[in-house]
């Protein structure tokens, strides 16, 4: 868990309509690490990707990704959007979807090639959707799609990957594969940010994990910072949310 950070954001305040939706955020992803964030419905966590990936402008404060404003490092990161914030009517097939992971290294009239095609095809055949390849997204399960999206992510050969609840509505075989797929992402000395709202699995998943509610209620390792009262502050005393069963 050693390195340099891979992200790091200080004072970030993100507002829409003037109401903020993320307060004098500080944190810091060290490089080779799964981070978990974790807070409520609403707590600004969508908001907190989409900042580093310059979708949403800040109010104020830094973000740099790899010591650089991220429109400098734009090829070294990788998007898994939330699946639900997708128009997944789109007419398209999953070899085209996850063909567009590979458009950083093609430059934008370039028509993907013999290479990108074999890119595409083995990243499909790692998350296991290869019988569906030329299916219509419209057509795919909750947990296809969200493979469909890993797929995307893995022909971009990006360092840094931000993921919005890749676990939504997958089932618990898609899940195992997926987390397989992140344990070997993170083999390889990639950092993974993942927005995650199953507590019970939170120290399985993660070396560390930011606990968010429009502030940063603590960040770091699993074992120090993930404790029932960081919980209770995070999504309040008005519920049980006690680890253990
Ligand atoms: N485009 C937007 N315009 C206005 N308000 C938004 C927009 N996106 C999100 N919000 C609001 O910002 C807050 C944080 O949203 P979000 O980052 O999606 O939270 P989370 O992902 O933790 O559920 C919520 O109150 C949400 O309603
Ligand atoms: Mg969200």
């Amino acid at each position: 868990m050693s390195g340099d950070a891979a992200i790091r954001i200080r004072d970030l305040t993100v507002a829409y309509h003037e109401a903020p939706v993320l307060w004098d955020i500080d944190l810091d992803v060290p490089s080779g690490t799964i981070m978990g964030i974790v807070g409520p419905n609403g707590s600004g966590k969508s908001t907190l990707i989409k900042s580093i990936m310059g979708i949403v402008e800040p109010a104020g404060g830094e973000i740099l990704v790899f010591g650089k404003p991220f429109s400098a490092q734009r090829k070294r990161v990788g998007y898994v959007p939330q699946r639900t914030s997708v128009d997944w009517d789109f007419p398209t097939t999953v070899l085209d979807v996850v063909l567009m992971g590979t458009y950083g290294s093609l430059g934008w009239f370039r028509r993907p090639g013999r290479d990108q095609i074999n890119a595409a095809l083995h990243a499909i055949e790692r998350v296991g959707m290869s019988d569906y390849v030329d299916r219509q997204i419209s057509e795919l399960s909750g947990g296809q799609q969200q493979r469909t999206f890993l797929a995307r992510a893995l022909v971009q050969q990006a360092e840094i990957y931000l993921m919005d609840e890749p676990f939504q509505g997958v089932d618990a075989r898609t899940e195992r594969a997926i987390v397989e797929i992140l344990r070997e992402m993170r083999r390889l000395g990639r950092t993974l940010v993942i927005v995650h709202h199953d507590l019970q699995t939170v120290s399985h998943y993660f070396d560390l994990v930011t606990l968010l509610n429009i502030r940063v209620i603590a960040t770091g390792p699993v074992g120090d910072v993930f404790h029932d009262e960081n919980l209770r502050k995070t999504y309040g005393g008005g519920q049980e949310f006690s680890l253990r069963r």
